[in-house]
């Protein structure tokens, strides 16, 4: 049984005292949920002292983008190793908004999923097709394309803990959601040919979470379906009560 997992995508907002004004609400709200990983990405600023608000409580931190070296002349640059020091467990890869608007491409990603994995980082690698894409019938080769050379060279146990986030372009900040059929084809689709590559049986390990326009009112659909084992959440994280909303509807997917 795949553990659903919650992810909080802050993007660039929140300053320090948001940040922590955030959790401090949201952290009462999801007190009692066991069966969730829960976690939030605020931006490198917000990072430490979230760590700090979030100590001995059941949401775990990650970050919303990393670099692949340890250190040097890397000007502007985070190291897994510092996220690490920060007390992230998780980092986000390869966002789409990354891709579009910092270059971002399947070897960057790749690169940074490895050095998440050697750092003991959980990379939640994006994937996800544009409208055009998807207008052109290019849904199953987009994603496939950015699921096998992000994840080119893991191994089974670092594919074991890896996420896998499908997130639609066209989805994402747009209201307009994946319906949960959709999703769960494109979930399959991600996860048959993640039988092929390792086994069965690590395939049916990896959790691949849906991300576009996840709202309190469409959350407990898309986690229903069979493939679907969670969901990246950005719009509607920023706000305690839609987030926990989210995560309560996945809590009770889950023990359904
Ligand atoms: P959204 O963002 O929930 O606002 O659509 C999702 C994401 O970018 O991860």
């Amino acid at each position: 049984m795949r553990t659903p997992i919650i992810v909080g995508n802050w993007k660039l907002n929140k300053t320090i005292r948001e940040a922590v004004s955030l959790v401090d609400s949201l952290q009462p709200l999801v007190a009692d949920v066991t069966d969730v990983e829960i976690v939030v990405a605020p931006v490198f600023t917000g990072l430490t002292a979230v760590a700090k608000a979030l100590a001995g409580g059941n949401i775990r931190l990650g970050a919303q983008d990393v670099f692949w070296e340890d250190s040097g002349a890397f000007t502007g640059e985070v190291s897994p190793g510092m996220l690490k020091d920060v007390g992230c467990d998780y980092v986000i890869i390869g966002h789409s908004e990354r891709r579009q608007y910092f270059s971002e491409t399947n070897e960057t990603v790749n690169r940074k999923a490895k050095a998440a994995h050697a750092h003991g980082l959980i990379p939640i690698i994006c994937v996800g097709e544009s409208l055009e894409e998807r207008e052109r019938g290019k849904t199953g080769a987009v994603v496939t394309d950015h699921v096998l050379n992000g994840i080119d060279g893991l191994t089974a146990d670092q594919i074991v803990s890896t996420v896998i986030a499908y997130e639609p372009v066209w989805a994402i900040g747009t209201g307009h959601n994946a319906t949960p059929n959709q999703a769960q084809e494109v979930h399959a689709l991600i996860r048959s040919f993640l039988s092929e590559i390792y086994s069965a049986n690590v395939a049916s390990q990896v959790r691949i979470q849906y991300g576009g326009s996840v709202k309190p009112d469409n959350a407990a659909a898309l986690i229903a379906q069979s493939d679907v084992d969670g969901a990246l959440v950005g719009t509607a994280s920023w706000e305690a009560e839609s987030f926990a909303q989210i995560v309560k509807a996945a809590n009770e997917a889950f023990l359904n």
